[in-house]
């Protein structure tokens, strides 16, 4: 088992280990005191954590995080991170995500295209450590490349790579190769694998900026 990051442990749900963080309930999610389940069937960073990929996470980074949908997986990240910069681009998942941050002052919703990151270079901060994506939408290699700007030298990439996304036919390997070969214009991968069986054919990546 690796190592979590602090802010993050496996506690015991109806009888089994999982990970949890604590902070205020977001979507219903089970709790045991102040801790709230964690759900890597419903989080791909988590599912990333149960593989021990090293995604560069001990606790208090500041990260920027695209495709945040309505917080279920960034609502966890401000829990145990440092500034939590949460980038949606939908606005009625962004209303959900405005109330998770009343929670948590450290988390700041960017109703905002992660395809343009000059729209909120002025709002994030730069020399960020992590870059946590998961926008699910064709040109994922494209949003990582044009967000690398904000990462410190050594920052890291977290991707999570959805094959169906770019192209409903091709094979995913064939999808991943090509993401994979496109990061490579910004970022040095550190590993790949298979989010199975949490998300099905989903590749998780961590990169570090070149
Ligand atoms: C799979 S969902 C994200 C789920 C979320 N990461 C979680 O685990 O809680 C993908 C999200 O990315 C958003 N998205 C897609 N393209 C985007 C873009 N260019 N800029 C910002 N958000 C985008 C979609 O609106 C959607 O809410």
């Amino acid at each position: 088992m690796s190592d979590l990051p602090r802010g993050v442990e496996r506690r015991s749900f109806d009888g089994k280990e999982r990970l949890a963080t604590r902070g205020m309930p977001v979507y219903g999610e089970p709790t045991d005191g102040e801790w709230r389940l964690w759900d890597a069937g419903r989080s791909k960073l988590g599912a990333m954590i149960e593989h021990a990929m090293p995604v560069g996470l001990a606790g208090g980074e500041s990260v920027l995080y695209l495709g945040a949908a309505s917080g279920t997986t960034v609502s966890h990240v401000a829990d145990f991170s440092g500034p939590t910069y949460a980038v949606e681009f939908a606005p009625r998942p962004t209303r959900d995500l405005l109330s998770v941050a009343e929670d948590r002052p450290n988390l700041f919703p960017l109703l905002k295209d992660a395809r343009k990151p000059q729209t909120y270079a002025h709002v994030v901060e730069s020399e960020l450590d992590v870059i946590v994506q998961d926008v699910a939408t064709r040109g994922q290699a494209t949003v990582a490349n044009r967000n690398a700007q904000f990462l410190s030298a050594d920052g890291r990439l977290v991707a999570a790579i959805k094959a169906r996304s770019e192209d409903v036919t091709a094979e995913p390997q064939d999808v991943f190769d090509r993401v994979v070969d496109e990061l490579t214009a910004e970022y040095e991968i550190v590993e790949t694998r298979s989010l199975a069986p949490f998300h099905d054919d989903h590749l998780g990546v961590v990169a570090v900026k070149r």
